[in-house]
């Protein structure tokens, strides 16, 4: 079964077809880094004219890369939530308009289920190349940060979330105070190379159970440098990498990377004592392309890096495995956008 992914639920305009929800016929995927590399983030209005500008040439080349023609292709997937509302609309007003066009099944998927899948993506389809359930996902994007259970395909349930921002917000936060540029996590991890992780000493959020708190530590690292640097904390934060050394950037950089990835790997090892049962972990969303996190969790299952990050294979794998489960297609003339539904609902 050929399914024709497509996403654009933030920056990124992608499309993919994946053969059987595993086996990755093409994978287009335009990046608008540049246009907000220059404003330090995403402007809503800028990403959803860019999707509208390359979201055909990209649909066309996801087919073309594969060799199909339409006749090849047994459904259409697209992300309807959650996600940037003009950014969701261009995606899933093209999905709708092509389903109809060629008379395929339109399958609505959530942003998050995809990230899921993407570990699902590879070539062999054999069981150890497949995470085993009960697993447990840890979800780390720039949007959302939790973990999930999933007692079997389609089936999560929240189990942690984060009360305030994302990790990956909080990455692209304290890059911005350090000076580096958007999107701050592989900037960070970059210069975090370079750096003494054990410099500054950051706090742990006090956090109950299974939640995180990322806004803390944004702040910790801000008067972590205002006190290095002999500022006041009136001293504005955007001023700050104006008095910093590149050792003292290397150094913070380090030092925040280290912390963000204990407190993930630390309520991970308390989910995994709650959840006996499971029988695998897995890393997903735009987070999960950090080479530390990856060594601090050599047993977890990764997405090879370049499906860390939004694309259209993930959102296809994602809606093979609701077919199997019984999934219905929706009607293309009425699916909607949810800007910020759960994956629970
Ligand atoms: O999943 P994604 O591409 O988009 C959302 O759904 O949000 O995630 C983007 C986030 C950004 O915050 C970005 O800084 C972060 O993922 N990110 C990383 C790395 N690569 C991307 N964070 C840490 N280390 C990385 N190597
Ligand atoms: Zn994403």
């Amino acid at each position: 079964m050929k399914i024709l992914g497509i996403e654009t639920s933030c920056d990124e305009t992608a499309a993919s077809v994946v053969e059987d929800g595993h086996k990755i016929l093409s994978n287009v995927v335009v990046s608008q880094i540049d246009i907000f590399a220059e404003y330090g983030g995403v402007i809503p209005e800028v990403a959803a004219r860019s999707h509208l500008e390359v979201i055909m040439p990209v649909v066309e080349k996801a087919l073309k890369d594969a060799n199909c023609t339409w006749e090849d292709i047994d459904a259409i997937a697209v992300t309807h939530a959650p996600g940037l509302l003009g950014s969701l609309l261009i995606g899933t007003l093209t999905a709708r308009t092509l389903a109809i066009l060629h008379e395929k099944p339109l399958y609505a998927v959530h942003h998050l289920k995809s990230h899921v899948y993407a570990n699902w993506l590879n070539e062999e389809k054999t069981s150890s190349a497949s995470p085993a359930f009960p697993l447990l996902a840890l979800v780390i994007s720039g949007g959302h940060t939790q973990i999930l259970y999933m007692s079997a395909h389609n089936e999560f349930k929240i189990i942690g979330t984060t009360h305030d921002d994302a990790v990956g917000e909080c990455f692209d936060k304290v890059a911005k105070i350090l000076g580096l540029p958007y999107p701050g996590g592989p900037s960070i991890a970059k210069v975090a190379l370079e750096g003494n992780p054990d410099k500054y000493r950051l706090p742990h959020p006090r956090v109950e159970n299974l939640d995180f708190s990322f806004s803390g530590l944004k702040t910790a690292v801000l008067r972590a440098v205002q006190k290095e640097l002999g500022l006041p904390i009136s001293h504005p934060s955007h001023d700050l990498k104006n008095h910093l050394s590149r050792e003292q950037v290397a150094d913070f950089a380090a030092s925040f990377q280290k912390t963000a990835i204990e407190i993930l790997t630390e309520k991970l090892s308390m989910a995994l004592e709650e959840y006996p049962d499971v029988q695998s972990v897995v890393v997903a969303g735009g987070v999960s392309a950090n080479k530390a996190l990856r060594e601090a969790l050599p047993e977890a299952y990764f997405p090879e890096p370049k499906f860390s990050g939004d694309n259209g294979a993930m959102v296809a794998a994602a809606c093979f495995y609701e077919i199997q489960s019984g999934v219905k297609p929706v009607d293309p003339y009425k699916l909607n956008i949810y800007p910020r539904i759960s994956i629970e609902s």
